[in-house]
């Protein structure tokens, strides 16, 4: 047998490594075999464009429309685009729409879980807009809304976007988006990491709380292939971005990425509310038993939780408690959230959490604990099937 090339090799190799290994990232998922068939078909090297521009493509233009249709019945609203490649393209193609050059944005800082990317030097600096940062309460981990309030008063920001990348609690949407509306500004709740929950009818509805548009990553509790979406009531605001995005951010949207998207909202269709209460069930639980093991969860004040998000606050010491973990086979990120949203589609419920609590209040002070790895490894093969799909 000829030797395999090193590419393949090293995709192999990473498979098996992840497989191997316990997955508490909030930003990511595993996709069903149905999903992934989509993901992996010829439609990966084919193009579609509105208008029709590619013979041979009247058959996908009908399954674009069946997405952009399953994700409206879902997130029950009026209007809805597909076509941004990742959330980040999906915020950039809001704000293009909503804010001009030199316009404040309201946003909230990354060192108070804010998404990064619309901090000072990143989107904002691209567009030309001041980034105005809304002050946050660290120890309830949300929006002062007294001072944030103040703060639109006086600067009036043309967008605000609320939402966010360490996210525990739901945001007050209904609040400020009746601020910012009263001179005419706009909102986005940027959902990546919630999606799942919102569609299952847990966390927070920003959409009948007022924001203009809900977007986000198409893969984080949505278990979704990796892209974006963005949702509104308001049919006028999709087309505008719609028209818009062509030749300005995306040229060609990954018509596999919309064919696996659309088998995932059917799952989610099927399977959301179950799917949603279940996560935040098991957060809640993870973070107890944390807590009760003596580890720096913040949000206590409000219960440690609402979403599918754990967070151990161990500021600078994230990343060597990061490697820390991954020497015992737990995976998490330099923030240090823990996500349930993966572990719940594996099957896993409050019984597993509490040996997760265990699992990761030694890993996180004995680097390469010969019980804590046996362990994560007979707790990963016993949940090697993923539950909320078509089938299950
Ligand atoms: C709140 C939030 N918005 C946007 C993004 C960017 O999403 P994507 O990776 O899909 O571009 C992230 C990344 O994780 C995020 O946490």
């Amino acid at each position: 047998m000829a030797p395999q090339p090193r590419a393949v090799k090293l995709r192999k190799e990473y498979e098996r490594y992840r497989s191997s290994t316990l997955n508490l990232i909030p930003s990511e998922n595993v996709l069903s075999p149905q999903v992934l068939e989509a993901l992996a078909s010829p439609m990966a090297g084919r193009y579609a464009g509105r208008p029709e521009t590619y013979g041979g493509s009247h058959i996908f233009h009908e399954l674009w429309e069946e997405c952009e249709a399953l994700a409206e019945r879902i997130f029950n609203c009026k209007a809805s685009s597909v076509a941004p490649i990742s959330g980040h393209v999906a915020a950039m193609m809001a704000l293009d729409a909503f804010s001009r050059r030199g316009d404040n944005i309201g946003v909230i800082s990354a060192s108070s879980g804010g998404y990064k990317g619309y901090n000072e030097g990143m989107i904002p600096d691209v567009f030309g807009f001041h980034a105005v940062i809304l002050p946050f309460d660290q120890a309830k981990w949300n929006i002062d809304l007294v001072k944030s309030l103040q703060i639109i008063d006086t600067e009036k920001p043309s967008t605000v976007i609320l939402g966010g990348t360490v996210f525990l609690f739901p945001h007050p949407v209904k609040e400020i988006s009746e601020a910012v509306h009263a001179y005419g500004g706009r909102v986005v709740f940027d959902g990546s990491h919630v999606l799942g929950l919102i569609a299952g009818g847990e966390f927070q509805d920003p959409l009948r709380e007022g924001a203009d548009v809900l977007l986000g990553s198409t893969h984080k509790t949505l278990f979704g292939p990796q892209g974006g979406i963005i949702l509104s009531n308001d049919k006028s605001i999709i087309s505008s971005i719609e028209e818009r995005y062509v030749y300005r951010f995306i040229d060609n949207f990954h018509l596999n990425r919309l064919a696996a998207l659309a088998v995932a909202l059917e799952e989610l269709r099927k399977h959301k509310t179950a799917y949603a209460r279940n996560i935040v069930r098991n957060s809640q639980s993870l973070a107890s038993e944390l807590y009760d093991h003596g580890l720096p969860i913040a949000g206590k004040q409000e219960g440690f939780t609402k979403s599918h998000q754990v967070f151990l606050n161990y500021g600078d010491a994230g990343s060597s408690i990061r490697d820390m973990l991954e020497s015992n086979l737990i995976i998490c990120d330099s923030r240090v959230r823990l996500g349930t949203n993966e572990v719940t589609r594996r099957g896993m419920g409050p019984r597993e959490m509490k040996e997760i609590a265990e699992l990761v209040s030694v890993g996180v002070v004995k680097k390469k604990s010969r019980p804590v790895i046996k362990s994560v490894r007979d707790l990963v093969s016993r949940f090697k099937g993923i539950k909320f799909t078509l089938d299950r």
